[in-house]
């Protein structure tokens, strides 16, 4: 167990979807927490180094966790230096101070940094190979810290994130179904359906460990957008139409991987931990998230 000084900085911890969840967890674990974000620091100027060496100075954490992107993946289709500036440039600059300090990084990667033509679930051994500008940024960002060879990071891939707190796919689906009584979703990708919460206490089985290098952290099982989104319809007893669409039917800039499903063995292996199957959390994120139902 991690000591009851640990002290964490949370880069996205007030607004984001995992931020929050990462918020929320350390607290109850009885972390001392603290937060940073786009008010804070600058993230696109040329002094962030600076900038985040100054709140380094002081709030002295002792594990750093990166929770910010740019995850708007159609806008990085348009944005691309934007997209660059946040996935790549913000963790290379943290991993330079990790580099000279003594906290640990944790970082967060994504399955789309995958082109989607395996049939069986991506490992960590998998070459990434992304299709969209938003996929080839995180893969960047992950390279620029593998290159720095730090032993205190810990890069972590996620996929198809759901909670409390932001707006995510099964809000939203969720919003046009009260709205619309129906709404068509894409059948033909295949993903990890995970629940922002499972992430967070998995991401800290991991912290509490010392565990450094590459992980992949999603709920088990399998599913395709449709999949998710009839399932939370269905626990919610909601009145509502999906109807599964074709990819090549809803317009869309960014090129997604086909198929996404993230192989967990690796943080299986070193924390004898497997994460529920999703449809298990997503009806525990429900109950949280619409406690008397719609
Ligand atoms: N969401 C998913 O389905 C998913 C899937 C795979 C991997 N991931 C990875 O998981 C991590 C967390 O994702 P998330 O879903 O929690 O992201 P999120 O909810 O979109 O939060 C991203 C964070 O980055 C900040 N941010 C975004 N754009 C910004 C900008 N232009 N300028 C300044 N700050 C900006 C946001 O600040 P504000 O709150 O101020 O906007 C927020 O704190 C990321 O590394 C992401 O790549 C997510």
């Amino acid at each position: 167990m991690a000591a009851i000084t640990a002290k964490a900085l949370v880069l996205g911890g007030k607004n984001g979807l995992l931020g929050q969840a990462l918020v929320r967890v350390l607290e109850e674990k009885g972390w001392s927490v603290d937060t940073l974000s786009r008010t804070d620091v600058d993230y696109f100027s040329n002094n962030v180094y600076d900038s985040l060496s100054d709140e380094l100075d002081r709030l002295e954490p002792t594990h750093v966790f990166n929770a910010v992107a740019y995850t708007n993946v159609e806008k990085a289709e348009e944005e691309p230096e934007q997209a660059i500036a946040l996935n790549r440039r913000l963790p290379s600059t943290l991993g330079r101070l990790a580099a000279s300090r003594s906290f640990s990084l944790v970082h967060f990667s994504t399955d789309f940094v995958f082109d989607g033509r395996k049939k069986t679930p991506y490992t960590t051994d998998d070459t990434p190979a992304p299709l969209s500008s938003y996929g080839r940024s995180k893969y960047e960002g992950e390279q620029a810290l593998q290159d720095l060879s730090l032993n205190n990071c810990c890069i972590i891939r996620t996929a198809w994130l759901f909670g409390p707190g932001r707006d995510n796919f099964v809000r939203k689906i969720i919003g046009i179904c009260q709205e619309k009584h129906k709404a068509s979703v894409v059948f033909d990708q295949i993903g990890s359906p995970t629940y922002s919460m499972d992430l967070a206490r998995h991401t800290l089985e991991l912290v509490d460990i010392g565990a450094e290098g590459l992980f992949h952290i999603a709920n088990s099982g399998q599913a395709n957008w449709s999949e998710l989104a009839s399932e939370a319809v269905s626990c919610l007893q909601l009145e509502c139409l999906i109807n599964p669409i074709l990819a090549q039917d809803f317009p869309s800039k960014a090129v997604r991987p086909a198929y996404s499903v993230l192989d967990c063995t690796s943080f299986t292996q070193i924390t004898s931990t497997k994460p529920r199957a999703w449809p298990q959390a997503l009806r525990e994120y429900l109950m949280l998230e619409y406690p008397a139902g719609i």
